[in-house]
């Protein structure tokens, strides 16, 4: 019964950090895997609506990986995007897209 208890008060709170963390992941994760391409990382982010990236982001980012896999011009990005690291990080990826979306009001601290 204790056991339990416990359990369920560090499941409870890894479950804040984790959400906390995901975000600062998902804009790690973009610096490393997006901006070769779309350089200005804030201004491009900021093009779309929050509701865009939940689209995009849907099913482990299938739209965001079509739309790239469709194109020619992002050809450097098919390994990623067909990747398993890819879908691990849709998650954390779509966080931070939709925290820092046109309508979100954040803008992502400069690094
Ligand atoms: C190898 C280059 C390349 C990489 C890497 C890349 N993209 Fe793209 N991306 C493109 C191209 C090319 C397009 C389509 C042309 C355009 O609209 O600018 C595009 C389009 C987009 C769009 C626009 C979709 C829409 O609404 O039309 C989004 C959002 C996007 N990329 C996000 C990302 C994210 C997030 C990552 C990292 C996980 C990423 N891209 C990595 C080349 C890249």
């Amino acid at each position: 019964m204790n056991k339990f208890f416990f359990f369920l008060v560090s499941v409870g709170f890894l479950t804040g950090v984790i959400s906390n963390a995901a975000i600062y992941k998902g804009q790690k994760e973009y610096v490393k895997q997006c901006t070769k391409c779309h350089e200005s990382g804030q201004v491009f982010i900021a093009e779309r609506k929050i509701k865009d990236y939940k689209k995009l982001m849907k099913k482990k980012g299938a739209l965001l990986a079509e739309l790239h896999l469709k194109n020619k011009d992002a050809q450097k990005s098919w390994k990623y995007f067909k990747s398993t690291k890819y879908t691990k990080k849709t998650k954390h990826l779509a966080q931070f897209l939709i925290e820092y979306a046109k309508d979100s009001g954040n803008v992502p601290a400069c690094n």
